[in-house]
Formats: structure tokens, sequence, C-alpha cells
């Protein structure tokens, strides 16, 4: 009896310690994201190896105001959702985009960017499509479990190639074993910045908002995370606004 009861509390102890509650981040003293660096702007490798871009910042002002360390952690976008549910991050910056499905299993913050999906071709050799129809019979590179993945494998007749990095998705381009690559407008745009063969021959209206992922249940995190991103909005002037007016009523 009294075995079952240690037990007991030992699994409630341990529970405590890797459930990622805010009182739990703050004594472990870092904040823990997941994310799959091959998305520029957003979160990409810079030549000094360092992991950078857009959420990167967004998820360092959570942990500056949560008075911790960011630490993060470089995974497949695939991985990142089980990732969560398993408590070995604790939140998902990942340009993210919100969807029915995925909110089933995970919640997520208000949204921070819209985003919708982009043709890329290596634009020398006059196939330029216009719409998804225009990539039947062709093969086409996306990143796996993304919703440019969803897209194209919604038509039966598109061949499609997953890769869990971008950057290989786009060397299959420059190497011609794939006609597009399916991805982010704004990603896309990114790309071909650096890669001026490439072109967006279209750009695929999906209305997605991207969100940060939080395990469900979690709703201490999430609001503070809700609170970070929807200060981020703010002006200084709007912040001062509330800091002198609204707060004193
Ligand atoms: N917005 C897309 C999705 O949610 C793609 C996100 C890919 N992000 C990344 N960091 N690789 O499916």
């Amino acid at each position: 009896m009294k075995k079952w009861v240690a037990l007991f509390v030992a699994v409630l102890i341990i529970g405590t310690i890797f459930s990622g509650t805010l009182a739990e981040i703050k004594e472990r003293g870092k904040l823990i994201i997941g994310t799959e660096p091959t998305f520029p702007p957003f979160e990409y490798v810079n030549e000094k190896n360092e992991i950078v871009g857009f959420d990167i910042d967004i998820a360092q002002k959570i942990a500056d105001e949560l008075g911790v360390e960011l630490e993060i952690v470089n995974l497949p976008f695939d991985s990142l959702i089980p990732a969560l549910m398993s408590d070995k991050i604790d939140l998902i910056v990942a340009g993210m985009t919100i969807t029915e499905e995925r909110a089933k299993v995970i919640d997520f913050s208000i949204p921070y960017f819209n985003a919708n999906q982009a043709i890329v071709v290596r634009g020398n050799e006059g196939f330029m499509p216009a719409t998804l129809e225009d990539l039947k019979g062709k093969r086409v590179a996306v990143q796996l479990g993304t919703t440019g993945d969803l897209v194209v494998s919604d038509i039966k007749e598109i061949m499609v190639t997953r890769f869990q990095k971008f950057t290989d998705a786009f060397l299959e381009l420059q190497n011609k074993r794939v006609d597009a690559v399916v991805l982010d407008e704004a990603v896309a745009n990114a790309y071909v910045k650096t890669f001026p063969k490439f072109v967006v021959s279209a750009i695929i209206d999906t209305g997605e908002k991207y969100g940060i992922g939080v395990k469900k249940g979690n709703t201490e995190l999430l609001e503070f995370v809700n609170t970070v991103v929807s200060n981020l909005f703010k002006s200084p002037y709007d912040l001062l606004v509330e800091k002198w007016f609204e707060e004193t009523k």
C-alpha cells in the first residue's frame, strides 16, 4: 500500500516537473520551443549556425517576458505536434498554420501572421503554372505534413514528393527532379531572393493564419503567450495609454 502511495506521489512530482506550466518554466529557468528551421524569414540557420528569424524573435520576447532563457529544439515539421503533446517542448513556434485538424490535438495562440501558398518553378523553361490544376501530371515537392502538402495531395494527378527540409525540396527543383515546389508565400519569396533562378509563378489564396502551438490544457501558458502576442500589435503609444489610463480605472 505504502509503495503505491509513494509511486503515486512520484508520478505527481514528475508530472509537475515536466508539464511545462508557467511555474515550471520559471523554475527551470528556460522556455523550450520547437521549430523546423528551413523556413526563412520565420526560422532559418544563419552563417554563424544560429537559428534566427521572425518567429525566433517572438519566442525570445515570450522568454524575456517570463524572465527565462530561450532554448530552441530543431525538429522535423511533422514531429512538432507529437513533441508538444509528449512535453518535449513547451511551445511550437514554426510558422504553423492554425487548422481545424491540428486544433483538435493542440491549442493555438491568437493569429500572428497571414499566409497563402505559392508555386515556385525554375523559371527559364516556359513552364509557368498559374493554378494548382496546372500542376496535374507534374512532379511537385513539398514539406512533409505542411498545408502545402495538403493542397497538392488533394489533387491525385499531381506526383508529390515530400521532404523534411525545404532546402532539400529546392535542391530537387534545381536538379530538375521535380517541376515545382509549393510552400508558404513569404517563404517562397525568401527562397527566390536567395536563388534568383527560381520564380514564384502563382499565389494560391488559402487564407491561412499562423499561431503558436501550446499543449492542450496548458491554459496559463496559452494566456501568457496571447498577452505577449497581442501586445506586439500595440504601438508604444497604445501601451502608454493602457498603462496610465486603463489600468488606473
Ligand atoms: N504554414 C505551413 C503549415 O503550417 C508550413 C509551416 C512550415 N514551417 C516550418 N518551420 N517548416 O503547414
